[in-house]
């Protein structure tokens, strides 16, 4: 698949690239219906460059690995259940609950970005999937799955769709099944300023920490928050189940 056309807008560039990785592919295409999001003028911030994404995400979190072990014994995946990862990126935490659930259970991955869905699809063992597709839009039944996660990706929908995309989160949930969702929050030692200015304003200020919001945003969707808590250096994680 070659790499979006810059001058097309956006709705136009997943329609494009959804239908070259269907071309390609022949992928399981259920998954994704047609494109009919009223958020669409407001989708959110993709990362569309899932090697890159690979190399810098271990440094941000202080260790991959040991960051989603970490979230993945908090989510608690068992043999042979139906996974969905809301905003996948390239697919590394997909994986891992993949063997977790094991050649009985599948996991899938949505993500907005058709180059992190394409990315994904390139490692996937045969129990992952993954779909372009919108958190606020999700394309599976009421109930369909055990569990429902999604890392780092909430501070990417803007703030105004953030209710849809938990409710939609919810809604994908069976009853009695759980979701966990994970973000950055900001240090609690402010960083000396001798950051160039964008970095100071990322660091100090910290604009993507929306961590103090989450238990709000999932007791909104009717979800019953069950823990809370931090991982060092910067991560913070909500879990809750559905009634
Ligand atoms: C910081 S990355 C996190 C990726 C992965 N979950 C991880 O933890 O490494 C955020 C991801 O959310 C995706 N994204 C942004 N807005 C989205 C939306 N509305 N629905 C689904 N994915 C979205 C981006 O393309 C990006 O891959």
């Amino acid at each position: 698949m070659g790499l979006p056309a810059p001058g097309l807008r956006r709705q136009d560039r997943v329609r494009r690239a959804e239908r070259d990785l269907r071309r390609r592919d022949g992928a399981p295409w259920e998954a994704t219906k047609e494109r009919t999001s009223p958020h669409r003028d407001r989708a959110g911030a993709t990362i569309d460059h899932p090697r890159a994404y690979d190399l810098l995400s271990p440094l941000f979190l202080g260790g991959r690995r040991r960051v989603f072990l970490a979230l993945s014994g908090l989510a608690g995946p068992r043999r042979g259940q139906r996974i969905l990862d809301v905003g996948c990126g390239p697919g590394y935490w997909t994986r891992m609950l993949a063997r977790a659930v094991t050649r009985d259970g599948e996991v899938t991955g949505v993500d907005l970005s058709p180059a992190m869905v394409a990315h994904a699809r390139r490692k996937a063992p045969p129990n992952c999937s993954y779909a372009v597709g919108e958190a606020q839009d999700l394309a599976f039944p009421d109930g369909h799955f055990d569990l429902v996660v999604s890392s780092f990706t909430l501070h990417h929908v803007p703030e105004p769709a953030r209710p849809s995309a938990v409710a939609e989160m919810s809604r994908v949930l069976r009853p009695g099944g759980r979701l966990l969702t994970a973000e950055l929050r900001a240090p609690r030692i402010r960083p000396p300023n001798v950051f160039p200015r964008s970095a100071a304003h990322h660091t100090r200020e910290h604009r993507h920490d929306i961590t103090g919001a989450l238990p709000e945003l999932l007791a909104g969707a009717g979800l019953t928050v069950e823990q809370e808590g931090d991982l060092r250096p910067l991560v913070h994680y909500v879990t809750a189940v559905k009634a």
